[in-house]
């Protein structure tokens, strides 16, 4: 009985099927085809495939693989407890709500991430995903350490930033309650080429030099002011600076980025606030390998070198540091690094930003008076963004970020937030997964980290590429005859024994072990649908049907199909052969023997228009169709056949008259009229003379719908208009006529001419004897005749002619 609930049953198993076919080839699921012997194995093919742990799992009636989806292992009575199906998963384990205001008596614990630490555990090939969340704090403390160039150039700018602190102060008071200052300065390596040397340059390398006499040694970097809240003592310490002075144009800047990023603790950098490194110059920085000009070799060890005098002591020992050492320190001590340098610098300092991340570049007026607004902007610019990173970031783990910034609309792709109000908070969606098992044991750890945040998450990575079944696997177990390990359902046999049980002892077979199992030389095992247990196939059970053979080689539902069905539901499929029933032939057995579909009404094969093939009519003659090549207007007999409808459908006269066959053979549809429409193109004329010597007209013609149709006159035509016939009688007989009188009138003009001739002639013999004097046969040697002719009797015209 048909219900609602039983079409919807329906419906979702046939669902269940195509989702079964999909992940099948060749009638089996890759789980099963891929032939793992162990639970290890098994979980590496896919992440859908699972294991079934259980003892006495298909050692029934048949065997069948361990190794398939989760819900097969079920339907086949692997019970629930001994599947083993690990999936990936993730545990949060520190979660602190994100912070609504940065200073404070809590500022220790101002949180800007969340998570903030989670745990990962990775089924390779098995997607997961977390949520994680960023907010720009209001009100965070900021720690702003000025680095200036102090060579000679900038003696204006000194100027300028003599109260520079009192007046940054006020203005970052607006954005930060918690704000500190300290002040570095540089000049560049004291040595040749880059600077003086000379020892008359040795105190003031200013010596002679007409416009500024009086200056200090030069150095490379030297640190001035810790970070401190007192800005007056900033303003102290920047007015006792006076300039040096340095030989070529590009400085040591770079040199005293990096100290000032890595000497954290003489610099005094605040674990929990932002850090920013102004660094104000007016020319080009010298780039790693420049040292060697000066007979530096050594690279950059990233590392401080401040001594006592808190100068960089390192500045003529080793070479200037690569941009990628400093992008690395600067990140490591989340520094936001701001380039403020003149407008002819602006493009390659722009430039270096694009390969050092979290750093920016403003223009600074020639004598620093745009310095504060330019560290707001700088500021604000820095605040407005988020941007993640990730730290010691494992190979084998692929990250993928959606980030979901302040109007909500997710971007697939991006790990970076811009233009954002402090306050704002942007939410990631990160999707990972692992793509391998790492050697056992390894766990990994990483960081995701937004730029120039101290806050972080930390992930602890580890792997499911275990079965827990494994960890309870005994040696020399009862089950594998003692000689063996079991483990997680199957037996691994000590060296020298084998069958599932571990029952069979390599013997003199033992050489043949592989290839007993084995089709031929390189194919799999049993064809990776069995087991090999002493040196014998033991064929998988398949849901689709049986498997068999010496190899497992054969199987009853990997036949060709025709339409889907399987030898076309005319055959049995053995071994990848369809056997077709009585009646069909064909690969698969879709080709019928059966040739009554193919006569047609009138008793004949195909109409005789054809053959049958496959129980179906493939017509020959050109023109014909219809199943049974019945339908031809074209054909030379067309207007014969259908004239005998007609005849016994409108007349009741013919062939088929008095007949049930009329009725049978004749279905087409017959219109009559008075007078017949020749125009139609499709239309075939037909005519016939009726016993009583009248013409009848019909036309056929047939019509895409597979009606034929039969358009003929009311009645036949009879006697109306002159007779073909007798139109060409009369034409031929006055022919032949005409032909005739002339043939008389040419007799009888030569009959007349003869008389008259031999008259002639009679006359002159009977004169002759009366004249026997003169010679009879005498004739005169010129002779005059007049020939008279008539060609043409209705004598139009004369002619005669004298020679
Ligand atoms: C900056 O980079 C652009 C493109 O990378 C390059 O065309 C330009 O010459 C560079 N400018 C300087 C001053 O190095
Ligand atoms: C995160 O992304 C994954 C796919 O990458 C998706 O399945 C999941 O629904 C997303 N989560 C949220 C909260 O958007
Ligand atoms: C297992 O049996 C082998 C020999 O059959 C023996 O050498 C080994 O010590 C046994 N192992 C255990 C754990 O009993
Ligand atoms: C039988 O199957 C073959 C192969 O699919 C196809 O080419 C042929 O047309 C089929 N014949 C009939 C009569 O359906
Ligand atoms: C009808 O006509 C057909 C063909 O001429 C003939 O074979 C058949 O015997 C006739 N049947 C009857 C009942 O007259």
């Amino acid at each position: 009985m048909w219900t609602p609930g039983t079409w919807m049953w329906r419906a979702a198993v046939c669902c269940v099927l195509l989702e079964t076919l999909a992940h099948t080839a060749r009638g089996l699921n890759m789980c099963m085809s891929g032939s793992a012997t162990s639970c290890e194995e098994c979980l590496l093919i896919h992440p859908s495939c699972a294991w079934c742990a259980q003892e006495d799992f298909g050692r029934g009636r048949t065997l069948t693989s361990r190794c398939d989806f989760s819900q097969n292992l079920q339907k086949r009575g692997c019970a629930a407890r001994f599947i083993e199906y690990p999936t990936s998963s993730i545990s949060i384990l520190q979660n602190r709500p994100l912070s609504s205001k940065g200073s404070g008596s809590t500022q220790y614990d101002v949180v800007q991430i969340m998570p903030q630490k989670i745990s990962l555990s990775l089924r390779p090939g098995d997607q997961t995903w977390f949520g994680l969340q960023v907010r720009q704090v209001e009100d965070y403390p900021v720690d702003l350490y000025y680095l200036m160039d102090l060579s000679l150039s900038m003696k204006d700018d000194l100027d300028t930033i003599r109260n520079l602190g009192t007046k940054l102060a006020q203005e970052m008071g607006k954005l930060t309650s918690n704000f500190r200052l300290g002040f570095g300065s540089f000049v560049d390596k004291n040595m040749s080429p880059f600077s003086y040397t000379a020892p008359k340059y040795q105190e003031n390398p200013c010596n002679g030099y007409k416009l500024f006499p009086n200056c200090v040694p030069t150095f490379g970097f030297r640190h001035i002011l810790s970070l401190t809240d007192k800005v007056d003592r900033f303003n102290e310490e920047v007015q006792k600076q006076m300039v040096s002075r340095n030989r070529d144009a590009p400085e040591g800047g770079f040199d005293a980025i990096l100290q000032a990023a890595v000497c954290k603790d003489e610099i005094g950098w605040r674990k929990e606030a932002y850090h920013l490194l102004v660094f104000a110059t007016d020319d080009v920085p010298h780039l790693a390998l420049d040292g060697r000009l000066g007979g530096l070799v050594q690279p950059h060890d990233g590392m401080c070198h401040l001594n006592d005098k808190n100068e960089y002591s390192a500045s003529t020992k080793m070479d200037y540091p690569s941009l990628a050492l400093l992008g690395e320190k600067l990140a490591e001590n989340n520094i936001f690094l701001i380039f403020a340098v003149t407008k002819r610098l602006y493009v390659i300092y722009k430039n270096f930003t694009a390969l050092i991340p979290g750093t920016t570049v403003e223009i600074l007026d020639q004598d620093s008076k745009n310095v504060i607004q330019l560290i707001i902007t700088a500021y604000n610019n820095i605040r407005s963004k988020v941007e993640l990173t990730v730290w010691d970031h494992p190979e084998d783990i692929s990250l993928s970020f959606t980030a979901t910034c302040q109007d909500g609309k997710p971007l697939p792709g991006l790990r970076k937030c811009a233009d954002l109000k402090i306050g704002d908070t942007v939410s990631f969606n990160v999707s990972v997964e692992a793509r391998s098992c790492p050697p056992r044991g390894t766990d990994q750890s990483f960081t995701i980290k937004p730029v120039g945040f101290k806050d972080r998450l930390e992930v602890a990575v580890d792997y499911q590429c275990d079965c827990g079944c494994s960890q309870i696997a005994q040696t020399n177990s009862s089950i594998c005859s003692s000689i063996g390990t079991y483990n997680c359902g199957t037996c691994q046999c000590e060296p020298g024994y084998l069958g599932a049980r571990c029952e069979c002892q390599e013997g003199e077979a033992s050489s043949m072990h592989l290839s007993a199992c084995r089709e031929a030389e390189g194919k799999q095992i049993c064809s990776g649908r069995g087991e090999c247990s002493c040196n014998q196939c033991l064929c998988y059970e398949s849901e689709f049907g049986k498997i068999y053979g010496s190899f497992c080689e054969c199987d009853d539902f990997s036949c060709a199909r025709h339409k889907g069905i399987l030898c076309s539901g005319h055959g049995e499929c053995h071994c990848g052969e369809c056997k077709c029933h009585a009646g069909y032939i064909g690969d698969n057995c879709n080709c019928s023997t059966e040739t009554s579909s193919c006569i047609s009404d009138d008793g004949q094969m195909c109409s005789g228009r054809g053959n049958c093939v496959c129980g179906r009519c493939q017509c020959t003659e050109p023109g014909a169709f219809g199943d049974t090549c019945e339908k031809c207007p074209t054909c030379p007999d067309a207007c014969g056949t259908k004239r005998e409808c007609i005849e016994c459908r409108l007349f009741n006269s013919g062939r088929l008259a008095d007949n049930q066959t009329c009725q049978r053979l004749c279905k087409d549809e017959i219109i009559t009229m008075e007078t017949l429409k020749t125009d139609d193109p499709g239309a075939v004329l037909c005519l016939y003379k009726t016993d009583n010597d009248c013409v009848m007209k019909f036309t056929y013609s047939e019509h895409v719908s597979g009606l034929s149709i039969l358009a003929a006159l009311k009645e036949p035509e009879c006697g109306g208009g002159p007779d073909a016939l007798m139109v060409l009688l009369a034409v031929v007989g006055s022919i032949l006529l005409v032909g005739v009188v002339l043939l008389a009138v040419w007799k009888l003009v030569i009959t007349i001419h003869d008389r008259r001739e031999f008259a002639r002639f009679q006359s002159a013999r009977s004169r002759a004897r009366y004249e026997m004097a003169s010679n009879p046969l005498y004739k005169q040697p010129v002779s005059t005749h007049f020939v008279e002719t008539d060609f043409n009797m209705y004598g139009k015209s004369y002619n005669g002619g004298v020679h």
